[in-house]
């Protein structure tokens, strides 16, 4: 019988240890974890995953700040915010919402987060962490991390022995998962846009890691028995059998048909997208725990 991840049901254990680790920071220094979202313009999606990462930062404990910036912000005016929230005391962790509008640059202003309230892993110092070999001391990309709990949920934490393909090469997820994986002592292979035959390499995976966003991409003949599948696309697609005008979020692996070849394998929605924003709850009270000089949490 093919297992089905419930991420839903990892990221509320995720949280669990979250608010048992803010709320022992609180006791001990009297510190509340503070996280800053910043969102520039008006993609109903994005506002949608800022509104949730909110709401989880308040049922967290957290002090959750969201500065909602119009479209037309300024590159200087964004630089500036980030500025001042690197400045503030009481923030520990600052999100900026990705994509920007088009006529922002969004390289400049991740950059300029201090490494230590980057709980995005994006900053140069953390990915830097990470291609080193050091997960201790950094802050991790979310979705890497929330994937790879994922993957010791079915592995253990030692990966040795087993082959990973990672389907994408993004600096967000393909390239921090391909370490993280590494890490845990997998053989790991990258496959990409220019990649030839990525079936092939696909069906000699042991984990299966799929970010391409290519609603369905991945068919059950790329499956190797037994294999671990890990889905990170949501896509939206058409949905007519619901209704004229409907839609569904599916992910990068046609599931259906997939789920009977695989050992286990992550749904959607319910798999990887509810351990990001776990993710980044546990990434601020890490960065408020080492603020603060209190124990730091492991997740
Ligand atoms: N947009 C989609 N995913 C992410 C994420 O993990 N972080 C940020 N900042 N923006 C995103």
């Amino acid at each position: 019988m093919t297992t089905v991840i419930d991420g839903k049901k990892v990221a509320a254990s995720v949280i669990d240890k979250v608010k048992a680790a803010a709320q022992g920071l609180e006791e001990a220094k009297g510190v509340k974890p503070g996280l800053a979202v910043v969102i520039v313009g008006n993609d109903p999606a994005s506002h949608a995953y800022v509104g949730a990462k909110g709401r989880m930062a308040k049922e967290c404990g957290f002090n959750s700040v969201q500065h909602t910036l119009p479209e037309e912000t300024s590159q200087e005016d964004l630089m500036r915010l980030v500025a001042s929230l690197n400045d503030d005391p009481s923030i520990h962790g600052i999100l900026v919402q990705l994509p920007l509008p088009k006529h922002l640059d969004s390289e400049p202003v991740i950059q300029s987060i201090l490494p230590e309230k980057d709980v995005d892993g994006l900053h140069v110092v953390n990915a830097g962490k990470i291609a080193a070999g050091d997960l201790e001391t950094g802050l991790l990309s979310c979705t890497p991390a929330g994937s790879m709990v994922l993957v010791r949920e079915i592995h253990g934490k030692d990966l040795s022995g087993l082959n990973a393909l990672v389907i994408g090469r993004s600096n967000l997820f393909g390239k921090p998962m391909a370490l993280l994986l590494l890490a845990a002592n997998a053989t790991v292979t990258v496959a990409h846009s220019k990649t030839k035959d990525i079936a092939a390499l696909a069906r000699n995976a042991d984990i299966l890691v799929a970010a391409v966003g290519r609603a369905e991409m991945v068919k059950a003949g790329w499956v190797k028995p037994g294999a671990t599948v890990i889905d990170v696309g949501i896509n939206r697609v058409p949905a007519p059998e619901k209704g004229e005008g409907k839609s569904k979020l599916v992910g990068d692996v046609a599931y259906a048909e997939c789920a009977p070849v695989a050992g286990a394998i992550t749904p959607v929605p319910g798999g990887v997208g509810p351990m990001t924003i776990a993710m980044l709850m546990a990434n601020t009270v890490i960065a408020a725990s080492r603020k603060a000089g209190h124990t730091v949490p492991s997740f």
